[in-house]
């Protein structure tokens, strides 16, 4: 979802190879370290993850390799090649507690599995040696791939009664907004962590009912406690991320109503649901 936005909003002095799982397997050492001698770049943008949030919970040992190896693995290669990498991560390094939102330097304390291995993957590249840049994002949603937005929408349009969590909150971002706002930050040889996520706060009912409403459904959506819908990984309650930093470099995202309006005009020619949702 999100590599596929970073290849659309490249800046057009950008020369950028684009590698999908068969061109490069971020786990393998050797591919990691051919690609990188291959398009001999300046930056490594790592868009390859495992985000199936739930799944991750029972599929530990694949998620680490993905998500808390491979960074490791991308960042020594890069550290060789004297090159720097971008690595997205998540707020669910954080514990989700409290009712401010989430600095960079905030103590990181994941409540789930998927967390536990993206706060693993930047300590790998930490320790690596690369220059590197880790942007903490959250609650993706965009042209490619699943994502919440989407499956509302599905849901929406099939006439599905749904009942949506209403005590989580963050920010739905859009990709492509996002991938414009990453490529800046590399323009800047911005460094370190840093935040990104749409401006203002949601929940996921609150997204779920502008969808459903959009769709002309209103009353098929209705609110509920996480406790009444249990998951196999925990989600933190309080996922707001702090963007000051981010936006004193010039990258501040729209407020998330603007971004799902926009996304939502361009799916209204769209009929039908969606695989595998
Ligand atoms: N989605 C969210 O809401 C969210 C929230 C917070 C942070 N993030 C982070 O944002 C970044 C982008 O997420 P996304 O939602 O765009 O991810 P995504 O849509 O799930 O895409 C992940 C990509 O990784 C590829 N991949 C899997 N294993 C690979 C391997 N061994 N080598 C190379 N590529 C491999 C997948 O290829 P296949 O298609 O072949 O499987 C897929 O194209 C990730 O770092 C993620 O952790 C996402």
């Amino acid at each position: 979802m999100l590599g596929r936005d970073l290849v659309a909003c490249a800046p057009a002095d950008v020369r950028l190879t684009a590698l999908d799982r068969a061109g490069c397997d971020v786990t393998d050492p050797e591919a990691v370290a051919r690609a990188i001698d291959a398009a001999a770049p300046d930056w490594v943008l790592n868009a390859a993850a495992y985000t199936a949030v739930d799944r991750a919970e029972a599929a530990r040992a694949e998620a680490m390799r993905l998500n808390g190896d491979a960074p490791g693995v991308i960042g020594r290669a890069a550290a060789a090649a004297g090159i720097r990498v971008l690595q997205p991560s998540t707020d669910y390094v954080f514990p989700g507690t409290g009712d401010r939102p989430w600095r960079e330097d905030d103590a990181p304390d994941p409540v789930n599995w998927y967390g536990t291995t993206k706060l693993a993957g930047e300590r790998a590249l930490a320790a690596s040696g690369a220059q590197h840049l880790v942007v903490r994002v959250q609650w993706l949603y965009g042209a490619h791939g699943t994502s919440f937005p989407r499956t509302m929408l599905a849901r929406a349009r099939a006439g599905q009664a749904t009942r949506v969590v209403d005590d989580q909150q963050g920010a739905p971002t859009p990709t492509d907004a996002l991938a414009s706002g990453l490529w800046t930050l590399v323009q800047c040889g911005a460094e370190g962590t840093l935040h990104v996520a749409a401006g203002g706060v949601a929940t996921w009912y609150e997204v779920a009912a502008r969808i459903f409403a959009w769709a002309g459904r209103p009353g098929l959506v209705t609110p509920c406690a996480s406790a009444d819908y249990p998951t196999p990984a925990r989600r933190p309650a309080n996922g707001v991320l702090d963007t000051s930093r981010a936006a004193a470099l010039g990258v501040a995202l729209p407020p998330w109503r603007a971004g799902l309006e926009t996304w939502l005009a361009a799916r209204s020619g769209v009929a039908g649901t969606y695989p595998n949702e």
